[in-house]
């Protein structure tokens, strides 16, 4: 489904990903750990095209899509959770979530009737926004956000924009799903609604999901493989019992993170 290939990017004289070579199939779930500045989120940002490489390449499904730009890749199927800033603010909850399903719709060539093709047909235009927005309505009651659905963006608290941010790469529906850390700063009972609905993507085994998570308890839960990245290199990569128990782990991850304040 995914594959790098000695991807890399250097800044100045730092290389944050050192020649990264990986392939992700359908089906399954890669957490990919670390320490604390290891490289994961620039990964993923080579991955996704939020930053260009500087080296390497990235295929999807086969083709290569090192040149294309971000938003090209996401219209192919690759999904990274939106950044706030990303989001249209102002608009509510639901709103934002409706404008990602029908972004998908339209990408896909479905939906609304353009206007040069014969005029505009309100009647169907009536009936794809509704169902865009009960769309949008299902989703955001996945993450229980159904009774803030009308609240402005910027308005809600920070853990429900994480699980708005998780709504809306669901409602883009992509091949792969990227998520960064999706449950930092969630209070405890938000925590599992966003693990049961990765554990529930997990169960389609037709989408690809790589995950960047910290907490090892939910690495070892969710994962089907695990791959540590150290100083921006791949330094191990295989099944969650032996990575977690070998001893790169032990002493480059696990040492440091029990460093970390709480
Ligand atoms: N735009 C940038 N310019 C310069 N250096 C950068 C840039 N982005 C990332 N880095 C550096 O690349 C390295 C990897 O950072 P990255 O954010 O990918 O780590 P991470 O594994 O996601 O860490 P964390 O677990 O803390 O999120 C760090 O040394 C960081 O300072
Ligand atoms: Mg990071």
């Amino acid at each position: 489904m995914l594959e790098t290939t000695d991807l890399t990017i250097r800044f100045g004289g730092h290389v944050a990903v050192d020649h990264v070579s990986c392939r992700f199939e359908a089906g399954t779930l890669t957490a990919i750990v670390g320490p604390n500045g290891a490289g994961k989120t620039t990964y993923f940002n080579l991955v996704s095209g939020q930053l260009p490489a500087s080296e390497g390449r990235v295929r999807l499904e086969g083709e290569d899509i090192t040149e294309l730009a971000a938003p090209l890749r996401t219209r192919r199927g690759l999904g990274r959770a939106f950044q706030l800033t990303q989001l249209f603010p102002n608009l509510s909850a639901q709103e934002n979530v409706r404008l990602a399903v029908q972004a998908r719709e339209q990408g896909r060539g479905r939906g609304g009737v353009p206007a040069w093709l014969g005029g505009i047909d309100l009647w169907r235009v009536w009936l794809d926004h509704r169902a865009w927005t009960d769309e949008a309505m299902a989703m955001l009651e996945q993450v229980r956000l159904a009774d803030k659905a009308a609240l402005p963006v910027a308005a809600l608290p920070h853990g429900d924009q994480r699980k708005l941010e998780v709504a809306l790469l669901m409602a883009l529906d992509p091949k792969v799903y990227m998520f960064d850390e999706p449950t930092a700063g969630m209070s405890v009972d938000e925590v599992p609604v966003v693990l049961d609905l990765i554990r529930a993507l997990k169960s389609r085994k037709d989408r690809c999901i790589l995950l960047v998570e910290h907490k090892m308890d939910v690495v070892s839960e969710l994962s089907d493989r695990i791959v540590v990245l150290h100083n921006g290199r791949l330094v191990a990569d295989g099944e969650p019992r032996a990575v977690i128990a070998s001893p790169v782990v032990q002493q480059a991850y696990l040492g440091m993170a029990a460093e970390e304040p709480a």
